[in-house]
């Protein structure tokens, strides 16, 4: 089972738009796909067309992550929680009450640094469950973030060619590398995906040159321009696959091949 997750503390890079359509791309190869919502903003499980506050909290990833704090978090129990949304994404919601999370995780035994890996293992024990869990996170650092660094597989960074993001995709991979060094996750993995691009525009080829010269080897090939499709697809609460308005179908081919250079560097599952 491979885990991504999509993080950055900037917020509006891209997380949730890449999150949502990684998971529908996957799902377009006949992949089984879990889709996390891990940010009280549930702007995922909005999205793609679940109303966060017609959901019970426990209901949400907040039942998953208590039963995880109690121990007593199994595949079935995390199964229970699973809804299918309108275009058949399996997602574990997100509600308004995960705002305390942090505060929650900061109080279970190791900052409930663990919960997230377990409940994977879990998973991953089960029988036909999924072979690919996309994680949307917020834009913050601290007990959520080191949660799921420690159960991902590959860290997906959307960047987009501003001065700002620079810091934060350094705050990012130190947060990285201390998951790495003491050995939580050693076998952790970046990717980072320039998106909101204009390739032509001479500030974003110097921003470029900028993430090649410090991170040549984590950078992504498929690169992601402005498009209408991405921003409005949000409105009709459909991912690209879904949505047909203009752009639609060159969005879609990226996410495509996004996955396709994923499966390249992981394996196929
Ligand atoms: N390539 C793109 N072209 C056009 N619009 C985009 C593109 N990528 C993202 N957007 C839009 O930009 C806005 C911010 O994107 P998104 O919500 O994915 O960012 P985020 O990183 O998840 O933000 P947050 O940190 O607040 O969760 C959304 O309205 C989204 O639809
Ligand atoms: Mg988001």
């Amino acid at each position: 089972m491979h885990v991504y997750a999509l993080s950055l503390e900037k917020g509006g890079c891209g997380k949730t738009a890449l999150a949502v359509n990684i998971a529908a791309a996957f799902q377009q190869l006949g992949l089984r796909v879990l889709l996390v919502d891990l940010d009280s903003q549930a702007s995922a499980t909005h999205w793609l067309g679940i109303d966060p506050e017609s959901l019970h909290p426990d209901q949400s990833v907040l039942g998953v992550l208590n039963d995880a704090i109690q121990n007593r978090a199994t595949a079935a129990s995390v199964l229970r929680r699973v809804r299918d949304t309108p275009e058949g994404i399996s997602i574990l919601a997100a509600h308004s009450l995960m705002a305390s999370l942090p505060a929650q995780l900061t109080s279970a035994p190791l900052g409930g640094l663990f919960l997230l890996k377990h409940v994977f293992a879990e998973l991953a024990r089960a029988a036909n469950t999924y072979d690919i869990v996309i994680l949307d996170l917020p834009p913050a650092r601290g007990p959520v973030l080191a949660m799921a660094l420690a159960a991902t597989t590959r860290c997906l960074v959307p960047i987009q060619p501003e001065d700002l993001v620079m810091r934060a995709l350094r705050a990012l991979m130190t947060s990285v590398q201390q998951i790495k060094s003491n050995g939580v996750n050693q076998g952790l993995q970046v990717s980072i995906v320039r998106n909101k691009y204009a390739p032509r525009s001479n500030a974003d080829r110097v921003f470029d040159q900028l993430l090649h010269d410090h991170y040549a080897v984590q950078m992504a090939q498929t690169v992601f321009p402005i498009r209408a499709a991405l921003r409005d697809s949000a409105a009709m609460q459909q991912s690209v696959f879904r949505y047909t308005g203009t752009d639609a179908s060159e969005v879609r081919a990226l996410f495509l091949q996004l996955i396709e250079e994923l499966m390249v560097l992981d394996g196929r599952v």
